[in-house]
């Protein structure tokens, strides 16, 4: 029987990246086998249904037909395999490598059983030197196994779109031979490739994180300033952006980063830089500036509500960003802790993230928006669509992520700018104003 697929592939770690890029190669024509040591991810897979929210995604997954499993096994049916597994952050800010040390020990285990040529892909972010370091050794003994780094930039919330569209193609090789075949499964992608060694591949994607990282921290430094001297920093930030040399997009001012890259990959590249002597003083104050900035949320609210406890305390958005249910790092995590401890009562809506975070905080309510804006105060901590179409007029808000039409609220007050913070006054029309020039 013929073979139709263009390649066989396997992915190892079922995650936002390892399953976004198992859907993407199947759309692409090739065949996919996911590997997961979840065993209920893996069911879920294997049934068409995909464990994470991402748009688009779970349609997808329905389509590509991947074959899921649990079993390394499978990888000998495949020609190349995509490392995806998650690198967390150890206590002190370094990168975890235990899951990629796990995965890496039973690929080599099953590749020592293959007869043909093998290339192994490390997708997952990690610090520069793993590649060479870590993962090589365990191969070094099979001849026709070869390594690349291949870094994704996805977006959660956009991932499998920017899986099909990416803004480049990052290769790095242990030898060209190994790079070509890499350059040729991507074939059919529009955009350019870069093409450089294992430790520049995995510098290039931390470079990356951190530039925008420092980006945002730098925006939200900005607007502290432009709050306490009456500006708007969202105005500040249209003109700038307009300079080509900075660019419009990551100039949001407001409550700071979270997810599961930013915070740790800035954190890792910080860790690896002290060890080999440097201290990244500006990647440390980006990290310090983002661990303070959900807080200021908490100062503000205490303006107008000096005593917390016994309050009752809304938030919307738990989400770390609009568009996705995932919560690591989410900004709303510090401002619950802050709240919880000050003896408010905390009550919280999101459109998908509920379930995920009621795993890390049993404790507080979980309800509709409109019963979150009938709190004493609401707090909107992720900029989701849906929040831009509630009705704030009876509220006090503490915007966090600037909504447009929180503007409306009885008192609003923004985290980096000055919302209408106008009790008793008219509404300020000049402000308004200027928020619908600025819209572009
Ligand atoms: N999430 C993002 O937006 C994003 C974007 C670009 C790069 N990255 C990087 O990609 C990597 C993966 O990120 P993620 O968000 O998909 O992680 P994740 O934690 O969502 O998923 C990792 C998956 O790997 C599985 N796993 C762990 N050990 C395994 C093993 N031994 N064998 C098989 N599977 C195993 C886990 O069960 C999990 O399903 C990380 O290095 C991350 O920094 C993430």
């Amino acid at each position: 029987m013929v073979d139709l697929y263009k390649n066989k592939i396997s992915v190892i770690g079922l995650g936002v990246v390892g399953l976004t890029t198992a859907v993407g190669f199947a759309l692409k024509g090739h065949r996919v086998i996911g590997i997961d040591i979840d065993p209920e991810k893996v069911m879920k897979i294997a049934q068409g249904m995909s464990p994470i929210y991402e748009k688009g995604l779970g349609e997808a997954l329905k389509k590509s037909r991947i074959h899921a499993a649990i079993d390394f096994e499978q990888i000998l049916d495949s020609d190349i395999s995509f490392l995806c597994c998650g690198t967390p952050s150890n206590g002190d800010g370094s990168i975890d490598l235990r899951y990629m040390k796990g995965a890496t020990e039973q690929l080599a285990e099953v590749l020592k059983k293959k007869k043909t040529p093998h290339l192994v892909v490390v997708r997952s972010t990690v610090v520069p030197g793993t590649t060479e370091d870590r993962i090589i050794p365990y191969f070094k003994d099979l001849a026709e196994v070869g390594i690349c780094v291949n870094p994704e930039f996805l977006r959660e919330g956009t991932a499998l779109e920017d899986f099909m569209s990416p803004s480049r193609i990052v290769i790095g090789e242990s030898e060209p031979r190994w790079g070509d075949i890499l350059l040729d499964l991507y074939d059919d992608f529009v955009c350019p490739v870069l093409r450089t060694n294992l430790r520049t591949a995995e510098m290039i994607k931390y470079a990356s994180n951190a530039f925008l990282a420092t980006k945002l921290s730098f925006i939200n430094e900005i607007g502290n300033i432009s709050k306490k001297l009456g500006i708007d920093v969202y105005e500040v930030a249209t003109a700038m952006g307009y300079d080509k040399r900075i660019g419009s997009e990551f100039l949001r001012a407001g409550i700071g980063f979270g997810g599961s890259c930013f915070p740790k990959d800035v954190a890792a590249l910080v860790a690896r830089a002290e060890e080999t002597g440097y201290i990244p003083k500006i990647l440390k104050e980006v990290l310090q500036l983002n661990r303070e900035q959900p807080l200021r949320m908490l100062e503000l609210l205490r303006k107008h509500i000096p005593e917390l406890r016994g309050k009752t305390i809304g938030l919307l958005g738990l989400a770390f960003k609009p568009d996705t249910d995932d919560v690591r790092e989410s900004r709303a995590i510090p401002i619950i802790e802050a709240l919880v401890k000050e003896g408010a009562k905390v009550r919280a809506y999101d459109p998908w993230a509920m379930p995920n975070f009621q795993k890390l905080f049993p404790q507080i309510e979980y309800t509709s928006a409109q019963e979150v804006l009938a709190s004493d105060a609401t707090l909107i901590v992720t900029e989701w669509d849906e929040f831009n179409c509630l009705d704030y007029s009876n509220s006090i808000v503490i915007d966090g992520r600037r909504v447009d039409s929180a503007q409306k609220a009885r008192i609003c007050e923004g985290v980096c700018w000055e919302g209408n913070n106008n009790v008793g006054k008219e509404k300020p029309a000049d402000l308004m104003a200027s928020l619908d020039r600025i819209r572009i």
